[in-house]
């Protein structure tokens, strides 16, 4: 499709230079070459000095109240795990063509499956009364997913990429860095990440100005709530442009600075390591009354009772040790650990021996059929 950016310049940024640019003809540390230079030094230099310039002109405007913004019809989803797949089907499923990307197709067609499946419920729901235009539905939304294993040659044209890989600084790092070669000039770069800071994976490009935080919430079908995270370099238009997306996926976004945790994590994990913590204190005799006068119990109260309490008392659909369960107890402590890493002081921010120990035994949560409870 194509851009839907007026502004936009098309084709790929960074296509392989021709070979017979490999010489430097100038002098070396030349403050100006010849305008006829074509070696690759002064290239390089002038692409760079283009970028700026355009940059600076197009940050400038953006102060003003007529900034164009790009307007997402075309979306590039990368990793089709949980998230990916949720942020693909809401995107095919209000109007935008998505190509959803993974390392296998094995892995796709998983995600394909699943999505139809959720498609599926959504349907039900949706078109009770009409069976038949919910098949349509179905089959509308899903003919506007395709799928690739090679992210580099699907971004050529695509308005936002949107990526939803493992939690992994590095590997974030090395697929931005490979995709900003190969997305066109005006394509946004989001990051679906929970912990990580977006503007050290933004830093791996060249377009930290089209780069935000565009954090979803699982499960992304049902969960109306988007952050979008602005870093320092993020221009009004990309943050904007964003906001917008998000609206016309049918959620509600809140913005945020990028700080850890943004804004439902920084308050929401430290509530479930505070949960852990009640659990884990060592104290003996309970008098509580569902346990019996007199129970042996390790801990402040049992997770049953946390939960109930959570539930009934704070009216919250979840208790902590479900919802942790639910969440993944790998990616809680991953979370945590990071920000322990970042500020060790911080008494919010302790790792939990209880939740390390779950973890180096594969109780993972619900996922791997334990966690703080059994599935099996
Ligand atoms: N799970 C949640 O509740 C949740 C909520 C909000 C945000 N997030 C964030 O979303 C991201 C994905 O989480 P998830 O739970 O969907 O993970 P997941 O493990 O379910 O899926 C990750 C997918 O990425 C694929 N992948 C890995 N490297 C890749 C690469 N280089 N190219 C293409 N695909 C690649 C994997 O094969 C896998 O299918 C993470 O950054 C996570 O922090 C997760």
């Amino acid at each position: 499709p194509a851009p839907s950016d007026v502004t936009a310049t098309p084709g790929a940024r960074g296509r392989p230079r021709p070979q017979r640019l490999t010489v430097f003809s100038c002098p070396p540390g030349a403050l100006s070459a010849p305008a006829s230079c074509r070696c690759r030094r002064c290239c390089r230099t002038m692409a760079f000095v283009t970028r700026q310039f355009v940059r600076s002109v197009s940050s400038s405007s953006t102060a003003s109240a007529s900034v164009k913004k790009i307007i997402v019809k075309h979306v590039t989803v990368i990793g089709g795990g949980l998230m990916g797949s949720g942020i693909a089907q809401v995107a095919a499923a209000t109007g935008h063509t998505v190509v959803l990307v993974d390392q296998t197709e094995d892995i796709l067609a998983k995600s394909k499956k699943g999505i139809e499946e959720s498609l599926r419920k959504v349907a039900k729901k949706k078109f009770a009364e009409d069976p038949k235009a919910g098949d349509e539905f179905v089959a509308k939304t899903l003919s506007s997913i395709t799928t690739s294993t090679d992210a580099a040659s699907v971004v050529h044209s695509t308005d936002l990429v949107v990526e939803a890989i493992v939690e992994n600084l590095q590997l974030k790092n090395e697929l931005f860095k490979r995709l900003d070669k190969f997305a066109a000039e005006h394509t946004i770069f989001a990051s679906n990440t929970s912990s990580l800071q977006i503007t050290s994976i933004a830093n791996a490009t060249t377009r930290q100005d089209q780069f935000a935080g565009l954090h979803f919430f699982n499960p992304v079908p049902m969960m109306k709530l988007v952050e979008v995270i602005k870093t320092p370099m993020t221009s009004q238009k990309t943050f904007e442009s964003l906001v917008d997306f998000t609206k016309t996926l049918g959620k509600h976004p809140v913005s945020c600075k990028d700080t850890p945790g943004f804004i439902v994590n920084r308050l929401l994990v430290p509530y479930l390591m505070e949960a852990i913590r009640l659990y884990e204190r060592d104290f003996q005799m309970c008098g509580n009354s569902n346990l019996g006068l007199g129970s042996s119990l390790k801990g402040d109260a049992s997770k049953e009772d946390i939960d109930t309490a959570m539930k009934l008392g704070a009216g919250y659909p979840m208790g902590p040790f479900e919802l942790l369960d639910y969440v993944g107890l790998d990616t809680t402590k991953f979370i945590i650990d990071g920000w322990h890493e970042i500020d060790a002081k911080n008494s919010l921010f302790q790792p939990s021996p209880s939740l390390n120990k779950l973890v180096t035994e594969n109780k993972l949560g619900k996922k791997t059929g334990e966690g703080f409870y059994k599935y099996k």
